[in-house]
């Protein structure tokens, strides 16, 4: 008993232990999110990947004070999915996906969704996180956790400033 115990910790690191190994995929469309997911994946030791969409946002479709441009049209619209750059990649060797995004009228960006419904998140954690002008996380992982249907075992998640320090970031995470 004494050695298999001695022999587990010293194959994992503490927070490796507690969540597996750890990904940190997130969008952004300005940068506050991606410096948050580049902080957060170097605090915790988490592999990093970025959600590109295929047709990138002008900052023209991000101007929320126009009601016809594309991130206003789409977030307006429950059915909407744009397309994502590249494949979504191998989640295999996860056991915990954090997803990192910007809140756009009160939740995630459409591409998340596209995202979550097309990776398979069965039987990981899986973490929402968010930056935002004030909103805060809202219920953005709940409608990204009913958009998974039932796949993934979701935690409410938390908003954070571009600026969030590594070690605020990793003491998070390992509350989790
Ligand atoms: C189209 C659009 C809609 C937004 N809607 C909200 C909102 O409903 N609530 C909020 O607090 N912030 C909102 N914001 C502000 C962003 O959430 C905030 O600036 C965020 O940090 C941007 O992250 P990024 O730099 O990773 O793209 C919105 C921004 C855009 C571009």
């Amino acid at each position: 008993m004494k050695s298999s115990a001695k022999t587990d910790s010293a194959a994992a690191p503490s927070e490796t232990k507690k969540n597996g190994k750890a990904l940190v995929v997130y969008f952004s469309a300005s940068g506050n999110t991606a410096k948050v997911a580049g902080t957060l994946a170097s605090a915790i030791g988490a592999d990093i990947r970025e959600l590109k969409p295929a047709q990138p946002y002008t900052s023209h479709d991000l101007d929320y004070n126009s009601p016809g441009t594309r991130a206003t049209v789409e977030q307006k619209d429950d059915a909407a999915r744009p397309q994502l750059a590249g494949a979504i990649g191998d989640l295999n060797q996860y056991d915990t996906i954090y997803i990192g995004y910007p809140i756009w009228w009160g939740i995630a960006p459409r591409i998340i969704y596209t995202f979550v419904e097309a990776a398979d998140l069965s039987g990981k954690k899986v973490v929402p996180f968010c930056t935002s002008g004030g909103g805060g996380m809202g219920a953005s992982g709940e409608s990204l956790a009913a958009a998974a249907r039932g796949r993934g075992n979701w935690v409410h998640g938390q908003e954070f400033s571009a600026g969030a320090s590594a070690s605020q970031l990793k003491a998070w995470a390992e509350k989790l």
